[in-house]
């Protein structure tokens, strides 16, 4: 999946956060720490330094969703940040967004933290982000 098509897909699944655009997905998974499983519907991208994973997104194609590929490549992702080291794995989710926290919650994350009006909406309005943890060994 190219840059292009991850921010195409970002701008098709966002909800009211602003998609990051090509360019950045360019300089992301050019990142000689990130971690990256893609395939034609989705992708789930990260990195991992030292021992600490992130997922930073996880986005399947909106007509794809709910046919169990979110929890395929987020376990995919975790395999790969295992066999880079990584001992947990953090992330970042509006506190909104209940198909992303159920995927997290029912995979073994749990909450660790809220960032309080961390995400700005096209409304102006803010949303926490929920940040959630889990141990991968
Ligand atoms: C979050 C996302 C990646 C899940 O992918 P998916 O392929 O639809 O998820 P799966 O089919 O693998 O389902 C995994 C779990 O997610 C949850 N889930 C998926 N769709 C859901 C929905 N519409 N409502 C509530 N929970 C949902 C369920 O817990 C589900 O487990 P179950 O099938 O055992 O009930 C997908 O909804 C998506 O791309 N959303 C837009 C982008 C986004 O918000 N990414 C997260 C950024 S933090």
């Amino acid at each position: 999946m190219t840059p292009e098509q991850m921010g195409q897909l970002h701008l098709a699944t966002r909800n009211k956060v602003r998609a990051w655009s090509a360019q950045e997905y360019y300089t992301l998974i050019n990142d000689p720490m990130a971690t990256l499983f893609a395939r034609e519907n989705g992708f789930a991208l990260g990195r991992v330094v030292q021992d600490e994973a992130e997922l930073l997104m996880i986005i399947v194609q909106p007509n794809q969703q709910s046919r169990g590929f979110g929890r395929a490549y987020l376990s995919e992702f975790e395999v790969e940040c295992r066999k880079r080291g990584a001992k947990n794995c953090l992330l970042e989710v509006a506190a909104n967004n209940e198909a992303a926290k159920s995927l997290y919650y029912s995979s073994g994350y749990e909450k660790t933290g809220i960032r309080k009006s961390y995400y700005h909406l096209d409304n102006n309005q803010r949303l926490d982000a929920l940040i959630l943890n889990k141990i991968l060994v």
